[in-house]
């Protein structure tokens, strides 16, 4: 049998915006999908997704989850009318949108497979793998997500003309809340209404692409710097430009102002948008717990994790 994980992620800063090769940074949460391989004994291929989920997520994205599959079959060269697997996808990490679900399940499966047909696959090829996955959940992503969900850890992700660019960055774990509105969004569509509204607005898009990048540039040294204060701050700076390229939701900004109600540091939407889930910052368990708690008092659900 075959083993592979894949960690969920959370982008802390630059989703969208990274599509257009801007910097954006993003981290590993603690929470990851697992998947286990097997040949068949059937003769017949075979999905078990044992994830749990927000309501609906599994079936919306059912489709593209099997081309998901298809592409990283095909990457890895494995033909299964051939060679019949049955692939089984656990953990802990709840499938929504804006946790890096599909790059977590795509670098868990891509492991286990190359674990399983003994490929001898490193690290960045795994990656690869991920990458070929992630085409199926959105066309053209970004990468960021796949690359979170193989390295682990804070990194400052930038896709260039040339490839894309990944560092490292090194700092002490802090707590974070994600809180989840419950409603799954659909990623190929809105990259593609912010490409629409970016052709109608050119200026007004320059002005948003300038203003996040010294946003990101200050953000990479206050994580240098351990300057929690300022992360925050340029954590809510990021939110409004998310505003105002059209990507939030009535759910998301009650969420964010329950957070910063309760006192984060700082907070924003974080992934897709339009649904998906929001981070706010929240050092310490305590700040951890009472934010967490007073999203939960609203029905909604919030996950207490960490970046770095
Ligand atoms: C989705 O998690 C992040 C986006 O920036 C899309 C991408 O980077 O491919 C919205």
């Amino acid at each position: 049998m075959g083993f592979g994980q894949g960690f969920g992620k959370t982008i802390v800063f630059g989703e969208h915006f990274v599509v257009y090769g801007l910097p954006a940074i993003a981290s590993a949460i603690t929470s990851s999908t697992t998947a286990e391989v097997k040949r068949s004994k059937d003769g017949k291929y075979k999905l078990i997704d044992n994830r749990p989920e927000t309501p609906g997520y599994k079936k919306q994205k059912q489709s593209q989850q099997e081309e998901s599959i298809k592409l990283i079959f095909k990457f890895l060269g494995i033909d299964p009318a051939k060679t019949p697997v049955e692939i089984t996808l656990g953990g802990d990490l709840v499938a929504a949108s804006g946790v890096g679900a599909s790059a977590a399940s795509c670098a868990a499966i891509a492991r286990a497979l190359n674990e399983e047909f003994s490929l001898g696959l490193d690290d960045e090829k795994i990656n690869e793998a991920a990458f070929e996955g992630e085409k199926g959940y959105h066309g053209t992503p970004s990468g960021i997500d796949n690359t979170a969900a193989v390295y682990g850890g804070l990194i400052k992700f930038t896709k260039g003309q040339k490839g894309t660019q990944m560092e490292k960055i090194k700092i002490e774990p802090i707590e974070i809340v994600l809180g989840n509105t419950g409603l799954t969004s659909d990623t190929t569509a809105v990259v593609g209404d912010v490409k629409k509204e970016k052709e109608k607005n050119q200026g007004e898009f320059e002005k948003i692409f300038k203003e996040y990048l010294r946003i990101s540039e200050q953000a990479l040294s206050a994580f240098r710097e351990n300057d929690i204060g300022k992360i925050g701050k340029l954590m809510n700076e990021n939110h409004k430009l998310l505003q105002k390229i059209g990507v939030s939701c009535k759910e998301l900004e009650e969420l964010v102002e329950i957070a910063r109600e309760n006192g984060a540091i700082g907070a924003k939407l974080t992934g897709t948008g339009r649904g998906g889930l929001m981070i706010a910052l929240t050092p310490e368990k305590t700040l951890q717990e009472k934010v967490a708690k007073a999203i939960e008092k609203t029905g909604k659900t919030a996950f207490r994790t960490r970046i770095g």
